[in-house]
């Protein structure tokens, strides 16, 4: 029987995060060493589901599941086929909730095998189109730089209802990531921001505005290869991102280790409130080195990486 598979990988947001849901830019990077393998082949029967959190018929997987569902669904009205006679196999190695794009990169995958399995050709747009209503269930309103991100293979310029591009990257950047091990709720860090920016607005504005300067700056310190200054934007960063109330005690002692450690930057990644943080070391060597330190410190997991 016929098998079609779908793959997506994981992302990274190096800057910006928070700030791009008010508007401003982000800088998302591909995060290759974790990703989601979906496959599809033919049954007898409803649509079924197997993935980490449940297996079984498409219709009764539970709530968490919704987004990931109605995706399935919406793609298969699309392909302009019934809902039935599919099982759809989700493998994932991207911890969810940790900032990571564990959701956009689940229905990138999913959709991709969909339209694999149909052998139809898929647009960007189309498939940027279907994760979307997955993404609005996972996380409320999203600015979409998850799933921008994680269904390209270069570090993006993203600006919500604004121009993607590539981001030019000089000389090569050795990144680590350390997952807290503890789920982050971006859903919650969004909203706390949302209820501050009420209460205190200038405070709150003041953060954005700085973070999106920020943004910038590094935009142009990645096309001059000047990490060091990468490095310090990323530190102001994390700064600004604690301001705004959506780092944790476990992140910023994370980063304070890597800082000690000697990265050039460190800071909280995605929504925050637990999930992960990354950091930029001068070498490979440097970034295996810390990555080594962050678990010795209380990381659950860490990776090193480079991007070119
Ligand atoms: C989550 O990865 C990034 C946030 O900026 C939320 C969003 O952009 O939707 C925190």
């Amino acid at each position: 029987k016929k098998t079609a598979i779908g793959r997506a990988h994981s992302k990274i947001i190096l800057i910006g995060e928070h700030a791009v849901v008010y508007g401003k830019p982000a800088i998302a990077l591909p995060f290759p060493s974790l990703e989601v393998v979906s496959s599809v082949k033919e049954i007898s029967g409803d649509l079924f589901l197997t993935c980490r959190y449940f297996v079984g018929k498409l219709e009764e997987a539970p709530k968490d599941l919704k987004g990931i569902a109605t995706c399935i669904t919406e793609t298969l009205k699309n392909l302009k086929q019934p809902a039935k006679g599919l099982q759809i196999k989700i493998d994932s190695s991207v911890p969810i909730g940790r900032g990571l794009g564990s959701s956009a990169s689940s229905a990138i995958a999913v959709v991709k095998s969909l339209y694999q399995y149909f052998e139809q050709k898929l647009s960007k747009t189309k498939l940027l189109e279907l994760v979307h209503i997955s993404e609005t269930y996972a996380h409320g309103n999203p600015s979409g730089i998850d799933m921008v991100a994680a269904s390209s293979s270069h570090p993006l310029w993203f600006e919500r209802d604004g121009e993607t591009y590539p981001v030019k990257i000089k000389s090569p950047l050795h990144l680590v990531v350390a997952d807290t091990g503890r789920i982050g709720e971006t859903l919650e860090a969004v909203e706390s921001i949302r209820k501050n920016s009420l209460l205190s607005p200038i405070k709150v504005r003041h953060s954005i505005d700085l973070l999106g300067d920020y943004t910038l700056r590094t935009k142009e310190a990645l096309a001059e290869g000047n990490s060091l200054l990468v490095g310090s934007m990323m530190d102001a960063a994390h700064n600004e991102l604690k301001k705004l109330g959506v780092s944790d005690t476990e992140l910023d002692h994370l980063v304070q280790i890597a800082k000690e450690r000697g990265a050039l930057g460190a800071k909280l990644t995605g929504g925050g409130k637990g999930g992960c943080m990354i950091a930029l070391a001068s070498s490979l060597e440097h970034a295996k080195d810390l990555a080594g330190a962050l678990l010795q410190n209380g990381a659950a997991q860490a990776w090193s990486y480079i991007i070119e």
